[in-house]
């Protein structure tokens, strides 16, 4: 061999051993998810199954942890953190995004899905799929819905009619929707985060709040919560979510898989919302600390009668064809 031909062998080896160096040293992605909830919840069971199969499929080049519990940040700040690149993924309740979209307001007015099927059809038809890209021009985009299920209302007295309601301090989500929701009966609604509910009932602060069965029982609420009517007036779902910046920013052969084990994640997250509507409830009544106030018919259309102008109220900010759609998905 010549020794220019030596020379250039030796080169075309030498940049194939840095390269392959620097691909085997290349840091490991790092994918912080902060929620607010337990573990053995829908959204609990669902990050710790993205973080499983993470582990299983892309071990040593992704690297997912967990912060339940509002143990990193809650849900009144976890999105300035993302912006600034301190939490990757989150999946605050949909009630929670004031500040970047009026549109995801839909998910908060009272008594429009009839059912969690309803709920699934819209969030996966056009408008729903629309929906994920609400946050774009804030630099955060939708990864997918996650579902937790109905709302009840859960107080220190019984609530049969909405005239029960009034003058009573209900703990919200910072959500407009639902602050209008409670004023229309008459009631006082505060919003606060979620980590300050159990101590706000238990202390007699505030008199009810509107939760879902595995919020209300994970948290305890239902200790300190003699009375749950069982109205399923409003949904409680989840935005996964991501900022523009860290999900365009991930190398393009890895993005595909990461938001794969997502998606299949959701789907087991899902499953996990619906054992636990019917779980969770049973648990409660099982533990005899909650009574479980059932509405007749005529009770529930005095709910519907009097929250349901809510909807007019916020027509604009969220857009007549998103609630045109989520009537048809009933
Ligand atoms: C959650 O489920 O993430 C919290 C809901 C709430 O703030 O009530």
């Amino acid at each position: 061999m010549s020794k220019s031909k030596v020379l250039l062998t030796s080169l075309v080896v030498a940049v194939a051993f840095v390269a392959s160096a620097s691909v085997a040293m290349a840091a490991p992605i790092k994918i912080k998810f902060s929620h607010v909830v337990a573990e053995n919840t829908p959204k609990g069971q669902m990050a710790n199954k993205f973080k499983q199969l993470i582990d299983e499929r892309l071990g040593g080049k992704v690297i997912v942890e967990v912060f339940p519990n509002s143990q990193l940040f809650g849900d009144n700040k976890v999105l300035e953190a993302m912006l600034l690149g301190d939490v990757q993924i989150a999946a605050p309740s949909l009630s929670k995004f004031k500040k970047y979209t009026k549109s995801l307001q839909i998910f908060d007015l009272p008594f429009l899905f009839k059912d969690m099927a309803a709920v699934e059809k819209f969030q996966q038809g056009p408008e729903g799929q629309k929906l994920l890209m609400a946050t774009k021009k804030k630099g955060l985009i939708g990864l997918g819905y996650l579902h937790n299920g109905l709302k009840q209302l859960s107080a220190s007295s019984p609530l049969r009619v909405p005239a029960d309601a009034k003058n009573k301090k209900f703990r919200i989500m910072s959500s407009d929707v639902l602050a209008a929701q409670f004023e229309a009966v008459g009631a006082m609604p505060l919003k606060k985060p979620f980590s300050e509910v159990f101590t706000l009932l238990q202390t007699r602060a505030i008199d009810g709040q509107e939760n879902t069965w595995s919020n209300i029982y994970s948290k305890k609420f239902f200790e300190v919560q003699p009375y749950i009517t069982e109205s399923n007036h409003g949904v409680l779902d989840y935005f996964v979510i991501t900022s523009t910046e860290f999900w365009m920013g991930l190398p393009d052969d890895l993005r595909p898989q990461i938001k794969k084990a997502l998606d299949e994640a959701i789907l087991f997250g899902n499953t996990v919302a619906a054992e636990k509507a019917i779980a969770d409830r049973q648990k409660i009544i099982d533990s005899k600390r909650s009574e479980i106030v059932t509405l007749t018919d005529a009770e529930r259309q005095q709910w519907v009668n009097v929250m349901k102008p809510v909807w007019k109220q916020f027509e604009d900010q969220i857009g007549k064809n998103f609630i045109e759609a989520a009537i048809k998905s009933n």
